[in-house]
C-alpha cells in the first residue's frame, strides 16, 4: 500500500501586485483599488471592523450593493459608470476590467499567485504543453499559461466571458495560435475529449458553486465534482505536469479539495498541496481568505 501523503495547509498571498490593492476590509465588505479606481464589494469573511474611517471608504468610485438572493445585487456608482472599461497589468499581462452584472470586475486578484505557479510548472517542464482551463471566465490564468509557452484550451459556458478573454489575449499581446476557445458545458466537454483520447499535460479547474452550461446543463459543485474529476483523470496525459483546482463560496475544506485531487493523480508521484488563497490588507495587514485550492505538480517532493 502507498503511504498516505502528509497534508500541510498552505496560505498563499499575491505580493507582486502593483495595479491592485486590498486597502481595507470589515463590516462584511472589502475596499479595493483596481488601477485608478477604488471600489467596495461585499465580503462575507470580513467579520471584523474596518481600519480606515468612513471618509476613506466614502471615496470609493462605486459600490456593489448585494440583494437578499444569492449573488444578486447592483452597482451603486459615484464616478465610475457601468460600461466604463479600463486596463490593469500584472507583470507583463494586461486585463480589461469593468463593473459587470455581478460583483466581479473581470479578474480574481487573489489568484495571481496561481498564475505565477502555473507559469513555473510550464517553465520547469521545458516541453510544449497542452493545457485545459475549465470554467475559465475571462482567462487571466489562460493568459499566464500562454505567456509561459503553453497552448491553452479555454472553456466557459458564457459567450460573453469568452469575448472578454479574447480581449485580454489582445491586450496582453499574446499569439492567437496559442488559444482554443470553447463555449460548452465543462463536464460534457471533458467527457467528449476522453472519448476522443484527447489528453492534456495540465488541467485548471475553477468550478463555481452553481452554474449552467450553454444548453441549460446544471452544474452543482458537490454533486458534479466527482464525475468531473473522474472525467479529468481520463484526459490527463501520461506525461502530465500539473492540476489546479480552486473553489469559492462552498463549504469545502482545502483538505477535501486535496483529497479529491488525490483520486486522479499518479499514485505517490510529485507534490500535492492544499490551502487557501488570501488577500493581505494594505492598512491593517490582516489576511482576508478568498478561496480554497488543491494543486498537484509532478515536480517537487515525491517520485518524478
Ligand atoms: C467566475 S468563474 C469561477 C470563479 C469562482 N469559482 C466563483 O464561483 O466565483 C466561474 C465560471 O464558470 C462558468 N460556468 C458556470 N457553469 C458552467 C458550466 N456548466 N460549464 C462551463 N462553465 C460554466 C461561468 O460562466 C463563469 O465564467
Amino acid at each position: 500500500m502507498t503511504e498516505p501523503r502528509k497534508h500541510t495547509i498552505t496560505v498563499l498571498e499575491s505580493p507582486d501586485w502593483v495595479d491592485y490593492q486590498l486597502l481595507d476590509s470589515g463590516n462584511g465588505k472589502k475596499l479595493e483599488i483596481f488601477g485608478p479606481h477604488r471600489v467596495i464589494r461585499p465580503e462575507a469573511e470580513a467579520v471584523w471592523q474596518p481600519s480606515l474611517n468612513a471618509k476613506e471608504w466614502g471615496a470609493a468610485a462605486a459600490e456593489f450593493v448585494p440583494s437578499p438572493e444569492e449573488n444578486g445585487g447592483h452597482w451603486q456608482s459615484k464616478t465610475l459608470k457601468p460600461g466604463h472599461e479600463w486596463t490593469v497589468g500584472y507583470k507583463k499581462l494586461r486585463f480589461s476590467l469593468s463593473l459587470s452584472n455581478s460583483k466581479h470586475l473581470g479578474i480574481f486578484p487573489e489568484q495571481a499567485c496561481q498564475w505565477d505557479w502555473v507559469q513555473d510548472q510550464i517553465k520547469k517542464s521545458g516541453k510544449p504543453m497542452r493545457i485545459l482551463n475549465l470554467f475559465g471566465y475571462t482567462g487571466a490564468i489562460t493568459m499566464a499559461a500562454a505567456q509561459a509557452g503553453a497552448t491553452v484550451t479555454h472553456l466557459d459556458a458564457s459567450k460573453k466571458a469568452i469575448q472578454w478573454a479574447k480581449k485580454n489575449q489582445k491586450l496582453s499581446n499574446l499569439n492567437p495560435e496559442r488559444f482554443r476557445w470553447i463555449v460548452d458545458d465543462g463536464l460534457k466537454f471533458v467527457e467528449r475529449e476522453a472519448r476522443r483520447n484527447s489528453c492534456y499535460q495540465g488541467i485548471i479547474l475553477d468550478p463555481p458553486k452553481f452554474g449552467r452550461g450553454p444548453k441549460g446543463e446544471v452544474w452543482e459543485f458537490y454533486r458534479g465534482l466527482p464525475a468531473l474529476l473522474a472525467a479529468c483523470k481520463r484526459i490527463l496525459a501520461d506525461d502530465a505536469v500539473f492540476i489546479l483546482l480552486t473553489a469559492y463560496a462552498v463549504k469545502a475544506s482545502s483538505i477535501t479539495i486535496g483529497q479529491a485531487l488525490e483520486e486522479i493523480i499518479p499514485a505517490g508521484a510529485g507534490e500535492l498541496e492544499c490551502g487557501e488563497v488570501c488577500l493581505r490588507e494594505q492598512v491593517g495587514k490582516r489576511l482576508l481568505p478568498m478561496a480554497v485550492f488543491g494543486r498537484w505538480s509532478k515536480f517537487g517532493g515525491g517520485i518524478e
